[in-house]
């Protein structure tokens, strides 16, 4: 059912700025910066082989990522996995027990389908899922 890891998310005040260092010091590449529509948040991806780290910034100062930032400086945000079938992935997780945040999904970057699961049922990592919109 998860396929691989689609990317590891930092949580940044600024995607450009904190992209200088990935691509200036790491020799990496942004590419795909856009803001995602209801999800008040910016991100900018760089890719890394088969996965991808997601510079993710918050639009909306009294978001759940603007206080994340407020309260612990920027950094790793949350990890996501990418599955084959979305609405099974959140449907079986959900029965199997997890805390969810999204019993549904909604649309992601990249028309992307996501959903997550609450840090409290995955040792404290908040863990997001995701079906590309080409799957
Ligand atoms: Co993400």
């Amino acid at each position: 059912m998860i396929k691989k890891i689609d990317h590891i998310a930092v949580a940044v005040r600024d995607v450009e700025k904190a992209a200088e260092f990935y691509e200036k010091v790491l020799g990496l590449k942004l590419g795909g910066v856009e803001e995602v529509e209801g999800m008040d948040v910016k991100v900018g991806f760089i890719p890394i082989g088969d996965t991808r780290i997601e510079l993710v910034q918050p639009l909306d100062p009294h978001s759940g990522l603007a206080k994340f930032i407020e309260k612990k400086g920027e950094g790793i945000h949350h990890i996501c996995y990418e599955v084959d079938d979305i609405h099974k992935a959140l449907e079986t997780y959900k029965a199997k027990g997890a805390k969810m945040i999204d019993e549904t999904p909604r649309k992601g970057a990249h028309h992307s389908l996501v959903g997550f699961i609450h840090p409290k049922s995955t040792g404290g990592v908040l863990t997001e899922l995701t079906q590309p919109a080409d799957s």
